[in-house]
């Protein structure tokens, strides 16, 4: 019997919610595959921060540090409770990039995807959308913006400023170019490199690199654009992309986009990989508005874990049964409050009935 060990960290607001769900999934999972997952859950985020004065505890290091794979919850409070907390302890700065930085994981998949059946959760035209979405955002993870030198401080006329670097070098761009190559050759050979080349000169080096490891995968076909008009076309015909790459700050921009474009960040999943090591994550926030009443979706924590089969665990037969078991309770007329719309025909549950149904469905399959 093969057994992983599998790190938990619900993190803040609906976090707990919606991993409970995701966690009755893996014990289906474990039980129909025969496999052993063991569980360790870990203090993570903003709670993390109240019960252990750190927003990532040395005792979750260890844990993660421990697990061949990590899921994780989405952390963070709203922007008055942030407050109470220490600038460098709130959950993004204190948790969720040292987290990422730990262990490199550079290369974020951002799947968006939305079946036929399920259009009416977009806010585009039916034209537009056509036979359904299906593209996936991979973000540069660990470098720009994000990780680069901060100064702030008052200038020689005595005016407050801040200085923040966008800083990649050549093997932080060939790396994360690979990945997408090697992603576009499995899917329909066509990658959408964006960039911002007519003013950036982080982006001219970007584009260097990615011409240069494209020699390499001659049978992938690349099309550069501009991230403007990327947020365009995103809206106006998304049915042309199937793989797009770009760094950091712009993929956390057209990722939440994406989120938009399916009706809700709710249903985006994600995948963060390292070189040795893995964690998954919804691609949204703690809703904290919403936590605790039991009405937020768990489509994106369920499809981490499908992520997770799939990506750290060698599962992708079991992966897409989860994937289909979702899809299967919209189909069935089934939605949570969360993502309703007013006047939508559609028959409200609990998260908790959600994640049953779930199981249920992924028990036939
Ligand atoms: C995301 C989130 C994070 C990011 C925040 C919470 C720091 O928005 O994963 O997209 O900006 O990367
Ligand atoms: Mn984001």
């Amino acid at each position: 019997m093969s057994a992983y060990k599998i790190a938990l960290l619900d993190g803040d607001g609906i976090g707990p919610e919606i991993m409970a769900e995701a966690v009755k999934v893996l014990n289906l999972v474990a039980e129909r595959q025969n496999v052993d997952f063991q569980l360790l859950p870990g203090a993570f985020g903003a709670s993390a921060y109240f019960s252990h004065g750190q927003s990532f505890p040395e005792e979750t290091k260890a844990l993660c540090d421990e697990a061949d794979a990590i899921i994780k919850g989405p952390i963070g409070l709203s922007h008055e409770d942030s407050k109470k907390i220490p600038v460098d302890e709130q959950p993004e700065r204190g948790a969720l990039l040292p987290l990422r930085r730990r262990y490199d994981t550079f290369a974020n998949f951002r799947p968006v995807s939305l079946p036929k059946g399920l259009a009416h959760f977009s806010p585009l035209k039916p034209e537009i959308i056509g036979e359904g979405i299906d593209f996936i955002i991979i973000r540069e993870l660990v470098g720009g913006l994000y990780f680069g030198k901060k100064e702030t401080g008052v200038n020689a006329a005595g005016k407050r400023y801040v200085n923040e670097m966008l800083e990649y070098d050549e093997d932080q761009i060939s790396r994360i170019a690979k990945v997408a190559f090697e992603t576009a050759q499995k899917r329909k050979k066509v990658l959408h490199n964006i960039h911002k080349s007519n003013v950036l000169k982080s982006s001219v080096l970007w584009n260097e690199v990615m011409d240069e490891v494209g020699a390499d995968y001659p049978d992938v076909e690349v099309k550069n654009i501009l991230v403007d008009a990327a947020a365009t076309y995103l809206c106006l015909n998304p049915g042309q992309f199937d793989v797009m790459v770009m760094e950091n700050m712009f993929g956390d921009i057209l990722s939440d986009q994406g989120g938009g474009i399916l009706g809700s960040l709710g249903l985006m999943p994600s995948a963060c990989i390292g070189p040795e090591k893995a964690y998954y994550e919804p691609s949204h926030g703690s809703a904290p508005d919403i936590a605790g009443q039991g009405i937020a979706n768990p489509y994106s924590m369920i499809g981490s874990v499908a992520m997770m089969l799939e990506m750290s665990f060698g599962m992708a037969d079991e992966a897409r049964n989860v994937w289909l078991a979702m899809q299967s309770v919209f189909a069935d007329g089934f939605s949570t409050p969360d993502l309703s719309r007013p006047g939508a025909d559609v028959k409200l549950i609990s998260t908790a009935d959600f994640g049953d149904r779930v199981v249920a469905a992924l028990g036939k399959s």
